[in-house]
């Protein structure tokens, strides 16, 4: 049974203390018991306000990104090693802003899922195809690869144990969602790709996302469809009410 995972990110938005007032109105409130799982994933600076805001709480805490060493001469950049220590249980990568604005590549994006690990977390490691990849009939062969690219090298249980976001690019703070079956569709080819590298358990076990304009209003209808496990939320995850009303989505 694949527990589902509501997890907004909330990208360059909010300070450390619209942060404590956040978890402060949503902590004791959130579903509990396991039976969803919640995380907001959170820009550095404002990670330990988070932390220590959430602590005790059924609410987890993830970093936007990090760099795939540990310590060195790399300006700027975010230790995983530091990220664990601090109390982060998960880390974004491959975002199609950081893809996109930040240049980073498929073997970036695979030595970090690799420091992930080595440090103790998971990744939550995002794929999404643009409009015209999508209108060139060629979306499930461009996600797979990122896929393939991403996962190299990782064992079975690693990947048994991380989460796939897919969010297609073109849905993403556009408002314009990709129906629940076109997200199904291809969390189901994800998932295939998973059996077909690793195994039929791994490909079971491994949780899938859906993100692009997740609400309220549909984030339902997406969690019914059998291969998505979950949200990567944007917009919809800054104000509290918003976050709660997904996390209960199944109320
Ligand atoms: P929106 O929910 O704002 O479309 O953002 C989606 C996203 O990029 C989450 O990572």
């Amino acid at each position: 049974m694949r527990t589902p995972i509501i997890a907004g990110n909330w990208k360059l938005h909010m300070n450390p203390t619209e942060t404590v007032e956040f978890v402060k109105a949503v902590k004791d409130q959130l579903p509990q018991n396991s039976e969803v799982e919640t995380l907001i994933c959170a820009p550095a600076v404002d990670l330990p306000a988070l932390l220590d805001s959430a602590k005790g709480s059924q609410l987890h805490v993830g970093a936007e990104n990090c760099y795939f060493e540990d310590e060195g001469a790399f300006t700027g950049e975010t230790s995983p090693k530091v990220l664990h220590e601090m109390g982060v249980d998960y880390v974004i990568i491959g975002h199609s802003e950081r893809r996109g604005y930040f240049h980073e590549t498929d073997e970036d994006i695979n030595k970090k899922a690799h420091a992930i690990f080595k440090n103790g977390m998971k990744p939550i490691i995002c794929c999404g195809e643009s409009l015209e990849t999508r209108e060139a009939g060629n979306a499930e062969s461009f996600v797979e690869d990122q896929i393939k690219a991403a996962l190299k090298n990782l064992t079975a249980d690693q990947v048994a144990s991380l989460v796939i976001a897919y969010e297609p690019i073109w849905a993403i703070g556009t408002g314009k969602t990709a129906t629940a079956d076109q997200a199904q569709e291809m969390c189901a080819a994800i998932r295939q790709t998973v059996a077909d590298l690793y195994d039929e358990t791994t490909a079971e076990n491994v949780r899938i996302q859906y993100g692009g304009s997740v609400k309220p209003a549909n984030v339902k209808e997406i969690m019914a469809k059998k291969d998505i496990d979950g949200g990567l939320i944007g917009g919809a995850a800054l104000k509290p009410d918003s976050f709660l009303a997904l996390a209960h989505y199944n109320d």
